[in-house]
């Protein structure tokens, strides 16, 4: 079961040696990941990856709060970005400012750039550590937990990738207010996903607190954060990566039934 101690919630990852990683909730995050970095990766170097939208909004912020040790490598936002052309850019650009082994990367960003910032840091020399920051509604309640990362190929989505669990992640839900409504709403309905597969009880939540939520309340916004990352941490130390299987046709099957069930439903609470 993952622990909660006031808004830090602890995943217990199986493997030898057992780790845990240790997600943070709050709004206005930035000074105290700029503090934890510097005291707990002191003397390294400060790699901030993360896309063109994301650079504007809240890069240089992050780049400003962590002073002289932290750059910013950015690349086009977008899907298209995400495959190893741009992972090879980045690495360019890292190695030109001298970094090396001493790196610590943070993924600020939404999936895109935790799936492909999470990936450099399994290859940069062999793996460096890394913290993930997501920044949309879909990285938060999904693609930031659990490790897997990933970029695509010609050949598929998400062909080529690794598992790399994060040193921690910061769940800064201020980051939300200024996500497009198309990306809240995308993000949206894998928390009904999650409502409607795990939690009866969290979907009545979501269904009795639409209106909040489709405001952006930040109570809201904590609250789902913090209930997503529970049932994904759950998912994530059942189906740890060294004993995770194929899910058979059957599941898959199930699956797509329960997933049409839920895009219904979404369709029926946004009245599309
Ligand atoms: N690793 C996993 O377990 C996992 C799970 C689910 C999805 N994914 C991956 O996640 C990716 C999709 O992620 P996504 O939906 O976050 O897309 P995304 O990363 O492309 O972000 C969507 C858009 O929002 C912008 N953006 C990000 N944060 C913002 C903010 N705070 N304010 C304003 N704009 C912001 C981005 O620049 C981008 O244009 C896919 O590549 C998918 O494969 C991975």
């Amino acid at each position: 079961m993952v622990q909660f101690n006031d808004n830090v919630m602890t995943i217990a990852l199986k493997g030898e040696p057992a780790k845990s990683c240790d997600i943070r909730f709050g709004e206005g995050l930035f000074p105290e990941i700029s503090e934890d970095v510097k005291k707990l990766y002191n003397g390294r170097r400060y790699a901030i990856i993360t896309d063109s939208n994301v650079r504007l909004l809240y890069g240089e912020m992050l780049k400003e709060e962590i002073g002289r040790d932290a750059e910013v490598f950015s690349f086009e936002a977008g899907e298209k970005s995400k495959n190893i052309y741009t992972c090879d850019d980045i690495i360019g650009d890292m190695t030109k400012s001298k970094y090396g082994r001493d790196t610590l990367i943070l993924a600020l960003g939404g999936g895109v750039v935790g799936d492909m910032a999470g990936f450099i840091a399994a290859i940069f020399n062999r793996g460096v550590p890394y913290i993930q920051i997501p920044t949309t509604l879909l990285a938060q309640a999904d693609s930031s937990v659990g490790g897997k990362t990933a970029v695509d190929t010609k050949h598929g989505k998400n062909l080529i990738g690794a598992f790399k669990q994060p040193e921690k992640v910061y769940i800064d839900i201020s980051t939300i207010k200024t996500l497009s409504d198309r990306d809240y709403k995308n993000g949206l309905a894998e928390t009904i996903k999650h409502g409607i597969i795990q939690d009866d009880k969290y979907f009545e939540y979501l269904k009795n607190n639409l209106s909040d939520i489709l405001n952006r309340d930040p109570e809201s916004l904590l609250t789902i954060a913090k209930r997503n990352c529970e049932i994904k941490g759950n998912v994530v130390e059942i189906n740890n990566f060294l004993g995770e299987k194929k899910p058979r046709k059957a599941n898959m099957i199930f699956y797509i039934f329960i997933l049409l069930i839920a895009l219904c439903r979404y369709l029926f609470l946004m009245k599309i």
